[in-house]
């Protein structure tokens, strides 16, 4: 029987077990960001972005209102032909992971195993669950569309976000991204959220899956020989393309706790169900090596 979304799908005692055995690894593992069991959400509408692309965003999305919550979903990159095949959704996982050994303030997503439905069509994937990051009468603006309005003459992105008090947010977003090699932080996966009264904030750093090996998704030659401090171009809207001279355009060291030897652990933990063992080491060896320059460019700064 198939039951509401919440509930883990159960199609036979093997199945129930199958649960069960997961559950009990996960909750003793204390894995709290991964769901490993089948949840039914067939019901949700992925049709919002399919068609839609720039601020939308192009991987497929869908949210619902649940329990007087909103919760958002996401899945890795989806081709009819292909179905899903991308590691978006991980590295989402990974990169939350990542923020939180650093002490970084971001959105925390959710990686569920789940039964969805795509143009009449099921599969069986890991998609990322969040939950609103926006308060009671909160509005959100793009960065890019706040700069078209706020910005004075000569004024870079940059320049601006520190105007309005956003430094230290946007050079530990410039550090974070510099280490899980995003490709994509344009001006809408940075947003500004304003209240009633006209306070403004960030949004938490949300939108971090096309970073990693995730461009190189079905090209295992490639991922095995990629370089981890490949300086690739990325779609900064702050600094430039490149993720590595974007540290140089911080003026100070933001405060971060360290990544340490012992971090590969916390930062892998239930993933080998999902991703192969090289992937995995890849990943890591990003995060080590790019984080080991970025110790040397503080000790010289
Ligand atoms: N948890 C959330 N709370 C509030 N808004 C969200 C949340 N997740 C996504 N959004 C909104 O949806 C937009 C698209 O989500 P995003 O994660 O950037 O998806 P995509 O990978 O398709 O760009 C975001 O720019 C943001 O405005
Ligand atoms: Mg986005």
């Amino acid at each position: 029987m198939i039951v509401c979304d919440d509930t883990p799908i159960r199609q036979d005692s093997r199945a129930v077990i199958d649960n069960i055995s997961n559950m009990i690894y996960y909750q003793f593992m204390k894995i709290y960001d991964i769901d490993n069991r089948i949840h039914d959400y067939r019901h949700l509408d992925w049709t919002e972005s399919a068609v839609t692309s720039g601020t939308s965003g192009s991987l497929l999305k869908a949210r619902e209102d649940r329990n007087k919550t909103r919760y958002y979903y996401k899945l890795s990159s989806y081709d009819p032909y292909r179905g899903i095949y991308g590691s978006e959704c991980v590295n989402e996982i990974v990169a939350c992971r990542l923020m939180n050994i650093l002490g970084i303030e971001h959105l925390q997503y959710k990686l569920i195993r789940a039964l969805v439905s795509i143009g009449g069509k099921e599969h069986e994937t890991w998609m990322c669950r969040s939950e609103n990051y926006r308060m009671f009468g909160e509005r959100k603006i793009a960065l890019d569309n706040f700069y078209e309005m706020n910005r004075k003459e000569g004024e870079s992105p940059l320049d601006l976000c520190i105007r309005f008090g956003w430094k230290n947010t946007i050079y530990k977003m410039i550090l974070v991204d510099y280490l899980i090699i995003n490709r994509d932080r344009h001006g809408a996966n940075i947003e500004v959220l304003r209240d009633v009264q006209g306070n403004m904030r960030l949004a938490p750093l949300f939108d971090n899956g096309l970073s990693f090996l995730a461009p190189l998704a079905g090209r295992d030659d490639r991922i095995k020989s990629f370089d981890p401090m490949d300086d690739v171009p990325a779609n900064n809207f702050i600094g430039t393309r490149s993720l590595e001279h974007n540290l140089q355009l911080m003026e100070d060291i933001p405060l971060v706790d360290p990544i340490t030897l012992d971090s590969k652990e916390t930062l892998l933990e239930g993933l080998d169900d999902i991703l192969p063992d090289y992937y995995l080491e890849k990943i890591w060896q990003i995060i080590w090596n790019r984080w080991k320059h970025y110790e040397d460019f503080c000790y010289k700064k």
